[in-house]
C-alpha cells in the first residue's frame, strides 16, 4: 500500500472515532438533557444520532474498501448537565469535524480517491449544517 493510501486510511479511522463519539454525545445529551430547554434540544439531539450514524457507516464501510481495519475506539465523550455547555460542546466537535475533513478531502484527492473526495464533501455538508443550527441555538434567550 503506498503512503498517500496509508495516510488517508489513517485519517478516515480518526474520522471514525470521532463520529463514534459524536454517536455517544448526541444519544447520551438527548437522554440526560432536562428542564424547559430540553424539550427543544432533546429532539434535536436525537435527530444528530441518526445523521452521526450515517457518517460512521459510511466511513467503516470506506475504510475496508481501501483495504484498512476499522476502529472500535470511540473518543472520549464529555458529560455534563448544563444545557449551554452541551450545545458549546458540540458546537466546538462540529467546527473541528468540519477541519478534519476538510483535511480529508485533500489526502483523498491526493490519493486519487475522487469519488470519495466528492462524498466527504457531501459530509462536510452536513456537519456544517449541524454547525449552523447549534450556533442559532446558542444565540437564543433560552440557551443564555
Ligand atoms: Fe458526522
Ligand atoms: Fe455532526
Amino acid at each position: 500500500m503506498d503512503d498517500k493510501k496509508k495516510a488517508l486510511i489513517d485519517g478516515l479511522n480518526e474520522d471514525l472515532a470521532n463520529e463514534y463519539a459524536a454517536i455517544i454525545t448526541y444519544n447520551h445529551y438527548a437522554a440526560t438533557v432536562s428542564g424547559l430547554a430540553g424539550q427543544v434540544l432533546k429532539p434535536f439531539f436525537q435527530g444528530e444520532v441518526n445523521d452521526e450514524i450515517g457518517h460512521a457507516q459510511f466511513l467503516a464501510e470506506k475504510i475496508v474498501y481501501l483495504g484498512g481495519t476499522p476502529t472500535v475506539e470511540p473518543k472520549p465523550v464529555k458529560h455534563t448537565t448544563d444545557v449551554r455547555e452541551m450545545l458549546q460542546n458540540t458546537l466546538q466537535a462540529e467546527i473541528d469535524t468540519i477541519k478534519r475533513y476538510t483535511q480529508r478531502v485533500e489526502q483523498a484527492e491526493a490519493a486519487g480517491e475522487i469519488g470519495l473526495k466528492i462524498e466527504l464533501e457531501d459530509l462536510i455538508a452536513d456537519e456544517t449544517k449541524h454547525k449552523i443550527e447549534i450556533e442559532r441555538m446558542l444565540r437564543d434567550p433560552l440557551f443564555k
